[in-house]
């Protein structure tokens, strides 16, 4: 995605220890302009109603003192904010003092008055810096700087995080869990010494959000751009409390029997039994307060039918609109549209269907699901197979580029567990075969190649 352009963001991990380290901070130098994309040349020919960017490349700077989310907020934000198409890179400078040191031994590192330390590790946010700096060279203009500090005074919520992240770090391998424990709240305690917080009236022309335990009060300064209020408006949308969310693609369709893309068909008879299949798996997995969405399509709103429970239908979790090539096979396309099939073979992501849609225009069409998402406990999503994929690629941080290629089979449910910095996938194939309507990437992907060339994946159907 970064060959194509787009503003990029870096994303700086590191804690601020006082005004000094801010002022360094805002006063980065101001780089050269470029002009961020325009979308890319496929969407271009089509006239692209895709959102893009025009915003200055933003630092994100995080702030807080240790065990408080910082690595957590960081990477989710990042997977975010790439996920809708704006390149992000974290620098975590956590990550260049490990590499610098190798071996850590205990706290006594970050003490203040440990002046080997601290040259070594202000040698480490400085290469951090410049890495940064080297990352938006290609811009040209100002970079803003906006800092999210996570504040956090609650000690069960502290110790939570210690236990649940920090004890797993590089840091700790293979040391005694209690040892551990006690050294990592003894190096809180060398920060906290010196950790300036930024300043409410001193800091007031700075742009900010500063989250207090976890979320459950903000304080938002001078948001300057769209990029400034979507990072705060995402990040007063997400919770850490445990949950899972459920992923299936409808029962198998009429249409997917005969091989047919798109329509708006009923289920076939074995479709209709994965349905049955799927209320009997749900209810084994006992969910309390459980919500239920479909898309507007008949053949997911009769797959939650049988669950025999309220669902909500999106509209937004339609399946893609193929426009002229809805309701035929990928042969038909082949030899209706030859050139526009090798086309989307070329760049399926941003491959848009005349007089329909591509995978990057369902990204943004799906914003709004996964920020709900993101708002909600335990929910079950009946949706379609390139849903499915824009949706799982954003849980499992996936790239653009593989996107559209991931596996999502009929009658298989995935579950979604977040976990520490990541998501847990459990997959549930539920016994029920059904037609398979993946279609991989074929080797020639030329728009001379014959008709045997590009139908080489196509899948199997009546
Ligand atoms: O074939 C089932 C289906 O859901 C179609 O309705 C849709 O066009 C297609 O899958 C999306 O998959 P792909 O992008 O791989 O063609």
């Amino acid at each position: 995605m970064e060959a194509d352009g787009g503003c990029r963001h870096g994303l700086v991990s590191l804690t601020v220890g006082g005004p000094a380290e801010q002022k360094e901070l805002t006063q980065t130098p101001l780089l050269k302009i470029w002009v961020p994309w325009m979308g890319s040349s496929l969407n271009r020919r089509r006239g692209s109603s895709v959102p893009q960017f025009t915003n200055s490349p933003t630092m994100i700077v995080m702030v807080g003192l240790p065990a408080r989310g910082k690595t957590y907020i960081s990477k989710k934000l990042t997977r975010y904010l790439n996920w809708i198409g704006v390149p992000t890179r974290v620098f975590n400078v956590g990550q260049y003092r490990r590499e610098a040191v190798q071996t850590y031994k205990n706290f006594e590192f970050f003490r203040a008055d440990n002046e080997e330390a601290m040259a070594i590790r202000k040698a480490c946010a400085a290469a951090a810096l410049k890495d940064v700096a080297a990352y938006f060279t290609k811009e040209q203009g100002q970079v803003a700087v906006f800092f999210v500090e996570s504040m956090c005074d609650d000690p069960d919520i502290i110790a939570e995080n210690i236990q649940q992240v920090k004890l797993g770090s590089p840091d700790y391998v293979d040391r005694d869990t209690e040892e551990a424990m006690r050294d990592f709240i003894q190096r809180i305690k060398c920060y906290e010494a010196t950790y300036v917080p930024i300043d409410d009236e001193r800091d007031r022309k700075l742009s900010y959000i500063k989250i207090f335990n976890v979320g459950s009060r903000y304080l938002v300064n001078r948001v300057q751009d769209h990029i400034q209020s979507r990072i705060v408006y995402y990040l007063m949308n997400i919770h850490v409390t445990p949950r899972s969310i459920y992923l299936s693609r409808h029962g198998e369709s009429e249409l997917n029997l005969l091989g047919r893309i798109g329509g708006d068909s009923g289920l076939s008879p074995r479709g209709q039994r994965y349905a049955k299949a799927l209320a009997g798996f749900i209810e084994g997995q006992n969910i309390s307060n459980l919500k239920v969405w479909t898309s507007h399509m008949k053949r997911t709103i009769q797959t939650a039918e049988a669950l025999g429970v309220q669902y909500e239908q999106w509209k937004a979790l339609n399946e893609i609109d193929a426009g002229v090539c809805e309701e035929l096979t990928y042969e038909e396309i082949q030899e209706n549209f030859p050139e526009e099939f090798a086309l989307r073979d070329q760049d399926k992501y941003r491959y848009r269907y005349p007089k329909g849609e591509s995978y990057e225009d369902m990204v943004h069409r799906l914003e709004p699901v996964i920020m709900e998402l993101e708002r909600q406990e335990n929910v079950l999503v009946v949706c379609h197979q390139a849903v499915m994929r824009c949706l799982l690629a954003y849980f499992l941080n996936k790239p653009a580029g593989d996107l559209p290629y991931l596996r999502c089979p009929l009658h298989t449910v995935l579950k979604l567990t977040p976990v520490a910095y990541g998501c847990k996938v459990e997959t549930f194939f539920l016994n029920i075969e059904a037609v398979n309507t993946h279609r991989e990437r074929p080797t020639n992907v030329d728009i001379s190649r014959k008709p045997e060339d590009a139908l080489q994946t196509v899948p199997d159907h009546i």
